[in-house]
């Protein structure tokens, strides 16, 4: 059995929604266990226990959201040098920008020796006020089945073996 650890962060719901799409999208799949692990609970354990990583987190203040950037810091110098090669993908909520983060988390990616299986997929979620800001985010029908199509992708490439 091949395992798909999806680890997330998310304040206003936003990533949230795209993790479980991914999740639901990937639960299809035969032969391939899915663990949706937010982002304050999970450390190395869990990245060492699975053979593909979807991370999903949205930028805050021009990078990985904090909870989410604490995880990959506990996390990177116990697995450095023992994930090499496994497939990972990102899916990033922003407001209008999400480039900060989505390249912070492939610099991350990049020094664990993991695969980008996809481009990120960031959705911006348009809030410009702080009071839309922070508040509760619904996302599109078509923005959640693109997040639903990358999870049934990884967790078809895990059960081939092509990864
Ligand atoms: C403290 C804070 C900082 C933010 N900084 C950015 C930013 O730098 N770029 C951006 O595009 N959006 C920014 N946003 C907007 C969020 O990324 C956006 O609302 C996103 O949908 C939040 O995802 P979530 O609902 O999963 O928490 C920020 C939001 C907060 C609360």
């Amino acid at each position: 059995m091949k395992q798909l650890l999806i680890v997330w962060h998310s304040r206003t719901g936003a990533a949230q929604a795209m993790a479980q799409a991914a999740a639901l999208g990937a639960g299809d799949e035969a032969g391939v266990a899915v663990r949706l692990v937010k982002a304050e609970s999970a450390g190395p354990e869990d990245l060492l226990a699975a053979d593909g990583y979807i991370f999903a987190a949205p930028e805050n203040l021009a990078a990985l959201s904090g909870e989410m950037k604490a995880f990959l810091d506990r996390s990177y110098y116990p697995v450095l040098e023992r994930l090499n090669g496994r497939p990972y993908a990102a899916l990033i909520a922003a407001g209008s920008d999400g480039t900060g983060a989505a390249r912070q988390l492939a610099r991350i990616a990049t020094g664990w020796r993991l695969r980008a299986i996809a481009e990120p997929i960031v959705v911006c979620t348009h809030a410009q006020s702080p009071e839309a800001i922070l508040g509760q985010k619904h996302l599109s029908d078509a923005e959640l089945r693109a997040c639903a199509e990358l999870g049934a992708a990884m967790a078809a490439g895990l059960a081939m073996g092509v990864f």
